[in-house]
């Protein structure tokens, strides 16, 4: 009969019969398909696998730091964390179209992996986090029509790879019961969708160093804030952007032109419609009065009221 334990057991079977004593590679972001995938495949054949984590400069703060503790540490994986923050803000300097940014990250994406896959010798298989409904959503009209996505389990297609699965007969929730089975922290097996443009589509219009901090850390406030009022499991998804705008303010009685921070937090099933969610107003104060306090060049904070259709839940 069908319980986790045997489900794990029957994968691990599987896994060391496809792959002998070959060598296997993973992409990991840190998600929780990718990890919980990784850590299976790492049950079954060790440090037989190699996975790598980009880290395009692009991730919310601590992001990398945690994925790394967690994989390196707490499972003993080999991982390759590849900083190609350099390179991605590079490529994306005076680039101001949300469908152009979402293209330049998502082929930068391929093209470091591509680069660091190379370097690694006698590797024949590719594991990717692919769900049952991944599968099944493919073909059918998604939001792709409206934004071109980018995933990190989203590799080219020619890669001379053979694919290691594990996931693809589970839905959402039973990959979370999967994750905590094995071991994985809450913090991953109950992150929130990140999408993997990551900060990228969060600052409005051309991205710099100086928009990427303000963004980030009004993100960690705002993350913290929602946390410490115990909303973090009943809203679906919760972050800020940085529109493109400045306004003026008052500080002391000095006047301030500086940026304005949205907050947008959505109730949701499956991201594909969505509901503004109804944040109580002293956690708002908190977070907004926070914002301004703590993260330099911001004076004002709004709070997106709008739900899916007709807004989506990202920005750009
Ligand atoms: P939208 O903004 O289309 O987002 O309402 C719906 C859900 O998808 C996430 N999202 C992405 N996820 N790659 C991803 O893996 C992407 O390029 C991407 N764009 C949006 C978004 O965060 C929300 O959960």
């Amino acid at each position: 009969d069908w319980t986790m334990e045997n489900f794990i057991e029957e994968q691990v079977r599987r896994i060391r019969e496809q792959v002998g004593g070959k060598k296997v590679l993973c992409a990991l972001s840190g998600g929780v398909d990718s990890s919980v995938a990784a850590v299976l495949v790492h049950r079954a054949i060790g440090d037989q696998l190699t996975c790598i984590f980009v880290d395009h400069g692009l991730l919310r703060k601590g992001e990398a730091e945690s994925v790394m503790k967690t994989f390196r540490e707490r499972f003993q994986m080999n991982v390759i964390k590849v900083d190609a923050k350099d390179r991605f803000l590079a490529k994306l300097k005076g680039v101001t179209d949300p469908e152009q940014k979402r293209k330049i990250i998502g082929n930068e994406f391929i093209y470091v992996f591509d680069d660091e896959a190379a370097k690694l010798e006698g590797i024949e298989f590719l594991v990717q986090g692919t769900l049952y409904t991944d599968i099944i959503e493919s073909g059918t009209a998604t939001a792709q029509t409206i934004k071109s996505h980018h995933n990190v389990g989203g590799l080219p297609e020619d890669m001379k790879f053979e694919l290691i699965e594990p996931l693809n007969t589970l839905f959402k929730d039973e990959v979370r019961a999967l994750g905590t089975q094995l071991g994985i922290p809450d913090e991953i097996v109950w992150r929130q969708p990140f999408p993997g443009p990551g900060l990228g589509i969060r600052v409005l219009g051309e991205v710099t160093e100086e928009k990427l901090e303000i963004v980030r850390e009004s993100d960690a406030i705002l993350r913290e804030e929602i946390k410490n009022a115990g909303l973090d499991r009943e809203i679906w998804q919760y972050f800020t952007v940085l529109p493109d705008i400045r306004s003026v303010g008052v500080m002391g009685d000095a006047r301030t032109y500086d940026y304005t921070v949205a907050i947008r937090a959505v109730t949701s099933v499956d991201g594909m419609t969505a509901d503004w969610a109804r944040i109580p107003w002293d956690v708002l104060e908190r977070i907004s009065t926070r914002i301004v306090n703590e993260v330099p060049h911001v004076n004002r904070v709004v709070y997106d009221i709008t739900s899916k259709p007709p807004a989506t839940i990202e920005w750009e």
